[in-house]
């Protein structure tokens, strides 16, 4: 009998045929997103499931679904997922590395640029029309080449944006992290490992790429804020919830750091209130890696993790980036 899955949230139709070669699948067609109740009663039984992390597999999903085997989330981030809970019950977890490290270095380095450079609030101000003359401090922002950029996460994607920060801009970057890069590639990235205080007071530019845990929760909170030069730009396209957006909102309304750039929120797609008031935040809809290529990648991808993981195509038994391969080995 062919396997069933779900596919949570619509993906691209090429994808799903793919998935249709192999499995009886069901996808949510809708434009919203299932809620947690909605999820588990369309997931029973099914062998496996194909998300983003808009929903949550947790102990009460496995519980509900025993015949769950495979989780295949579209995203590199997998906060979403209680890894150890799908372990414990044999069920495999996949996310989508690598494809989308490149797409996202860029879009930190253009969320950067735009705060640093005020775009999003010049913009409007030409388009509300209050642009009547030119003048000698219009908008002036902060320089990007030549300073320091902090880096706190240093995985593939934040090596991605060291290396456009250390070569096309001749920053020079520091950075905290769990582990320090080997040597020979802090020398290539101009890299050098600090404490994460003096991440925080000597950063001109402070971009957040490390994965969301409960020991990265507020990561950035009131304490760390204040620590930062009032100059200082805050990039945040990691996830929501390791900024403490009402301690960022105050800290912005109060100017004691310039300005920020957000692309994750907590509790999104909700924004904090306190940041949709004040103008030095450049605020993006979760959208870092979201290209034309990428996006299609990050889909076959899944997909990929999805069939082979659940015994089907050229890679059978073998799915290319899973989360928990020693239940692979257990099989
Ligand atoms: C998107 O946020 C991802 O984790 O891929
Ligand atoms: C995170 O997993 C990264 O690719 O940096």
């Amino acid at each position: 009998m062919r396997p069933a899955v779900l596919v949570a949230r619509k993906v691209f139709p090429q994808v799903v045929e793919r998935l249709r070669e192999h499995f009886d699948v069901e996808v949510n067609e809708e434009e919203r997103v299932w809620s947690h109740e909605e999820l588990i009663a369309r997931l029973r039984g099914k062998q496996g499931v194909y998300l983003t992390p808009t929903n949550r597999i947790d102990a009460a999903v496995l519980e509900a679904c025993p015949g769950l085997k495979v989780v295949a989330n579209m995203a590199v981030g997998y906060n979403n997922l209680d890894v150890p809970a799908c372990s414990a019950r044999g069920v495999l977890c996949t996310n989508t590395p690598d494809v989308l490290t490149e797409t996202t270095a860029d879009f930190g380095i253009a969320l950067l640029l735009a705060t640093a450079r005020r775009m999003a609030e010049a913009e409007r101000f030409l388009r509300s029309g209050q642009w009547s003359n030119w003048s000698f401090d219009m908008m002036m922002g902060r320089d990007v080449h030549g300073t320091t950029l902090g880096v706190l996460g240093m995985g593939r994607i934040g090596q991605a944006i060291a290396r456009r920060a250390a070569h096309g801009f001749r920053m020079q970057v520091i950075y905290h992290n769990r582990s320090r890069l080997a040597p020979e590639i802090e020398v290539s990235l101009n890299a050098r490992y600090v404490g994460k205080e003096e991440l925080l007071r000597e950063s001109d530019h402070l971009m957040l790429v490390l994965p969301y845990s409960p020991a990265s929760h507020h990561a950035v909170g009131a304490a760390e804020l204040a620590q930062m030069k009032r100059s200082a730009t805050l990039i945040n396209i990691a996830r929501g919830g390791i900024v403490d957006d009402a301690a960022l909102a105050e800290a912005l309304r109060e100017r004691r750091i310039a300005a920020a750039g957000l692309d994750v929120f907590e509790g999104e797609p909700a924004v904090h209130p306190g940041l949709l008031d004040v103008p030095n935040v450049v605020l993006t809809p979760h959208i870092a890696s979201a290209t034309v290529r990428t996006r299609l990648a990050m889909a076959n991808l899944a997909a990929d993790n999805l069939i082979a993981a659940l015994g089907c195509g050229p890679r059978a038994g073998q799915p290319p980036s899973p989360l928990n391969p020693e239940v692979l080995a257990r099989r």
